[in-house]
């Protein structure tokens, strides 16, 4: 138990390292906080109008949560991964750095997806794209794949991992309810716009 603990701490300081901040200071995009939606992920590094920051973003914020879980299954186990992707993705959300006011979690849930089962992984993807293209919009693409999520697991025989799919929909529709009282009333900016 204190391995798994010790685990779960060390992916959410990993989880909680904000890369659209970084990017953003590292690009000279100013302070995200002050920009679009005020949110610290990719989607609003787009906002700047950087295509590479913004790209470095999701991949980095992906890669955080990925790399918790590739490591805790390398050391301890499958129980060990889920914890770890979990934690990476709290830290993303409640980072301590940042005074837990992080992001929104969609690029590290989709990362610690891939991680976790690279065939759900792919289907959460493959749903934000979908919607993405549809709408055009961030948020929306970002909830419909993460309420999918838990139910994909079952479907492809991974119901080992739709509690933690569940729990993280969960955690991510609860950050999206500024973008869902937009989404509803029409207002929510479409992707590259700044709104
Ligand atoms: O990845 C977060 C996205 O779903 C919404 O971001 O900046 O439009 O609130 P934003």
């Amino acid at each position: 138990l204190p391995l798994l603990a010790l685990t779960a701490v060390a992916a959410y300081l990993l989880g909680a390292v904000p890369f659209g901040i970084v990017m953003a200071r590292l690009f000279g995009l100013g302070d995200l906080r002050q920009i679009g939606s005020g949110n610290i992920g990719a989607t609003n590094v787009l906002r700047t109008g950087n295509k590479l920051a913004a790209f470095l973003t999701l991949v980095l914020d992906a890669g955080k949560g990925g790399i918790a879980v590739l490591i805790a299954r390398q050391f301890i186990g499958e129980d060990a991964a889920q914890i770890a992707g979990g934690a990476a993705f709290l830290g993303h959300c409640y980072p301590v750095y940042l005074g837990f006011r992080g992001g929104k979690g969609v690029a590290t849930f989709l990362g610690t997806l891939l991680a976790l089962s690279f065939p759900l992984g792919l289907i959460a993807c493959a749903t934000w794209l979908v919607t993405a293209a549809v709408t055009r919009i961030s948020s929306l693409s970002a909830l419909v794949a993460a309420v999918a999520s838990p139910v994909a697991a079952v479907l492809i025989g991974r119901a080992d991992a739709a509690l933690l799919c569940a729990l993280l929909a969960l955690l991510i529709l609860i950050r999206h309810k500024a973008n869902i009282s937009r989404i509803l009333a029409g207002e929510e900016p479409k992707i590259g716009k700044k709104g």
